[in-house]
């Protein structure tokens, strides 16, 4: 039996109806493994946050199995399928205010996943002012309502309510981009610390190439829905094999993916606007690649192998890898 808590195959998620129907999650295939840290990196529109919110079970897919923990997941959960779920894989938001109720009191809401697996009131109270602590807030802050605290202190209120419970999956959607940089490294590191501590698995949505490099084991790439690159983080970072995981990182400043500087490289579509499912031929990224010839807008390209142990989706791998070992 596969040892991943999470296992895709392909995960296709469509918006809209008739002629409007557009490819948002295209036929993803991938795997989470118990303890693994996955880094998620794509541009802005790509579809990385819809992935997360369909593994996480906040939103439906439109085709594909879902497996978790070894249980094939329907489309829509029924309350003990979205019980089993949710006691496996928790999320981490990029808006900690969201995420909270604001008329619940901080103790009452990290108290909440535990209520829902029965655990009595008594523990419950117990563990949630452990992990008012470990999160380093001090045990008065259990006391004040969301409104009453920073960015910085509830989002890590949103980390111990998503550790709380024990998980085996965390999904981070970008948690820190909302926060003064200041405060960004120390809750990255509690992020480290936690996942290293409880041996729990991540999935690292984000835009900051640098944390993503510093934190995950392995880094998928999406493009339009897709994964186009997937390889252990090293090797990826050291020596991307995609065009577009190449102009990712060649776009990448100050550990930020400016769009903006990614524009007068990558012409042509952009990420976000979504190709209808008709013309949905051949390899999505041909029209803003420099390497793009006929046959790349024939057919679909699919992930295989590169020689540094990666796997990426390019009708052009062999050349590239020919390029790489010119350099
Ligand atoms: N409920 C929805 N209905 C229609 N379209 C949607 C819906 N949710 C997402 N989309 C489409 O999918 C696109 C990708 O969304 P998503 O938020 O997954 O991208 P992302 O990669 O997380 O982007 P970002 O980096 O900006 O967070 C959106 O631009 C939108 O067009
Ligand atoms: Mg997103």
């Amino acid at each position: 039996m596969s040892s991943a808590i999470v296992q895709m195959q392909e995960l296709r998620c469509h918006f809209g109806s008739g002629d409007a129907l557009l490819a948002a999650v295209d036929g993803v295939n991938l795997e989470i493994e118990a303890g693994e840290v996955l880094g998620l990196v794509g541009e802005s529109g790509s579809d990385k946050s819809t992935l997360g919110r369909i593994i996480a079970g906040l939103q439906p897919r439109s085709a594909g199995e879902l497996i978790i923990g070894g249980e094939a997941m329907p489309r829509h959960y029924n309350r003990r399928q979205f019980k089993t779920m949710s006691t496996q894989i928790q999320m981490v938001f990029q808006d900690s205010y969201a995420s909270l109720n604001p008329r619940m009191t901080i103790l009452a809401s990290l108290q909440e996943p535990l209520w829902s697996q029965g655990v009595d009131a008594a523990a419950a109270r117990a563990k949630a002012c452990y992990w008012l602590e470990r999160v380093g807030l001090p045990q008065s802050a259990g006391e004040r309502y969301p409104h009453e605290l920073s960015g910085g202190q509830r989002q890590r209120i949103g980390i111990a309510r998503a550790f709380i419970a024990e998980p085996k999956l965390v999904i981070c959607d970008e948690p820190v981009s909302a926060l003064d940089v200041s405060v960004q490294a120390q809750i990255i590191n509690l992020l480290q610390e936690l996942q290293t501590e409880h041996n729990t698995a991540m999935l690292f949505i984000a835009h900051d190439l640098a944390v993503v490099r510093f934190l995950a084991t392995r880094t998928a790439v999406m493009y339009l829905g897709e994964i186009v690159e997937l390889g252990a983080t090293p090797h990826l970072f050291e020596g991307p094999r995609h065009p577009y995981t190449a102009k990712l990182l060649a776009a990448h400043l100050d550990g930020v993916i400016k769009e903006r500087k990614l524009a007068p490289a990558i012409r042509g579509q952009s990420a976000g606007h979504k190709a209808p499912l008709a013309s949905d031929s051949g390899c999505r990224f041909a029209p803003r690649c420099a390497m793009a010839e006929p046959a790349c807008s024939a057919n679909p390209p699919w992930l295989r192998p590169t020689k540094v142990a990666t796997m990426a989706a390019c009708h052009r791998l062999a050349d590239v890898e020919i390029l790489k070992l010119r350099k």
